[in-house]
């Protein structure tokens, strides 16, 4: 959708599909900041989920009978309209799979697997998620390869100028990162280092968790191989998520999961792998998942997911403003032109835990903890931090609460 420059998100209508929002928690209104865990689902998700659930379930691709047909049409739209919101070539390059954690597993143990020995290395961030992080490591150990990390500025960037430093230790083969880190909200250079990875012959994984839901996605700009996301962070249903990868690759590679559906021929001597996308989805798919997931990408489009960015972006500089004032209080990550609409930060001398405790007593909801970014909290050199993350429901208010929750758990920690 084209926008103008001023044409604005109006969140404060949004808020009505939200049916979670309206309600008190501690008997004060729900001050909803943690949708970089999970966000919140309209209206219009839940019917097209229960709709389906009444008129049109069925299992897919296995039966003649007009509700399997109806089950298997609902689920494949899906497919196309998902595949089509990251801009991809082919829905048939769309894997379904349970979350963003199992698309990147998918990579790492099917292509990464065969592909990986040593002298090779794979290179991530010292900004991943443990989802873009764990199984490298892992495979990278299995097969003897070597691991490296794009170190950060403190600023909270991915700092490239010892990329040459990198290549000098091995043959780069894998480069995964996220596209927008879920502990400081920065906005990763991918299109620069798919160029990277590519002059280097190696492949360019990209977890988009944290994007997906928040940016205009393209995965043929941002010229990477694999995309992975999960639908809960998108006003879609927890349980289904999706894999986008280069067809070439996907058809070279081994399969992740074994079973039903996944296979052309079984024989005793052998058995052969069905067509993209089924070879990758072994076993009764996600189904109502996946419809739902399909009307949540339906609602954010609708949105408009340039006005969202814009949106979080101001959310963000906003935040960053108000939370200044709070006596004590250090905010990691880059500026607000920079990041998508998370804000993290320590109050010197008090716990995370302790703040998003108080905070609840207020109705406000955030994060505490070390965000599955361990290596990054090493940096940082904290344990954890406090997270406030923001969406399209997200309104200025809520970071009004939030800022004066924090004088308040300043008023009790002394
Ligand atoms: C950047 C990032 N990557 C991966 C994940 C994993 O997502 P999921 O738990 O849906 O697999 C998350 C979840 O918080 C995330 O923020």
């Amino acid at each position: 959708m084209a926008v103008g420059a001023d044409t604005k998100l109006d969140a404060r209508a949004l808020r009505a599909d939200f049916p979670i929002l309206a309600q008190e928690i501690n008997g004060k209104p729900l001050a909803y900041l943690d949708s970089a865990v999970t966000a919140q689902k309209p209206r219009q998700v839940l019917d097209a989920m229960t709709q389906f659930y009444e008129t049109s379930y069925g299992n897919v691709h296995r039966g003649v009978y007009a509700l399997a047909e109806r089950a298997t049409e609902a689920f494949e739209g899906a497919r196309e309209r998902i595949a089509r919101f990251v801009n991809a070539p082919s829905s048939r390059e769309l894997i379904f799979t349970r979350n963003a954690t199992e698309g990147l597993n998918l990579v790492a143990y099917a292509w990464g697997l065969t592909n990986l020995g040593p002298g090779d290395l794979v290179v991530v961030t010292e900004l991943e998620h443990h989802s873009n992080f764990v199984p490298w490591q892992y495979v990278a150990k299995r097969t003897g390869a070597g691991f490296r990390m794009i170190p950060l500025t403190d600023a909270g960037e991915l700092d490239l100028d010892g990329l040459d430093e990198i290549v000098a230790d091995g043959r780069v083969k894998v480069v995964a990162t996220n596209l927008v880190s879920n502990a400081l909200g920065t906005i990763n250079p991918v299109e620069r280092l798919s160029v990277w990875a590519h002059q280097h012959e190696a492949i360019m994984v990209v977890d988009g968790a944290q994007a997906a839901p928040h940016l205009v996605i393209d995965v043929h700009a941002l010229g990477c191989d694999f995309f992975a996301f999960s639908a809960h962070k998108m006003c879609g249903p927890s349980g289904v998520g999706a894999l986008w990868g280069r067809r070439e690759l996907l058809e070279a590679m081994e399969p992740f999961n074994l079973g039903g559906h996944m296979i052309r021929k079984v024989q005793f001597e052998e058995t052969t792998w069905g067509d993209l996308p089924h070879k990758f989805e072994a076993g009764t798919s996600p189904i109502a998942e996946a419809v739902g997931f399909g009307a949540a990408v339906d609602y954010i489009t609708g949105a408009g997911l340039d006005l969202i960015e814009r949106h979080e972006h101001e959310l963000a500089a906003y935040a960053l403003e108000r939370l200044r004032d709070v006596p004590g209080i250090v905010l990691y990550g880059p500026p607000a032109e920079r990041r998508a609409g998370i804000v993290s930060f320590n109050i010197e001398g008090i716990h995370p835990h302790d703040v998003a405790q108080v905070l609840d007593w207020e109705g406000v909801a955030i994060r505490a903890g070390h965000h599955c970014c361990q290596p990054l909290m090493h940096r940082l050199g904290v344990a954890a931090t406090n997270r406030a993350s923001f969406y399209l429901y997200t309104v200025p208010e809520d970071i009004d609460r939030l800022a004066d929750g924090l004088l308040r758990v300043r008023k009790v920690f002394g």
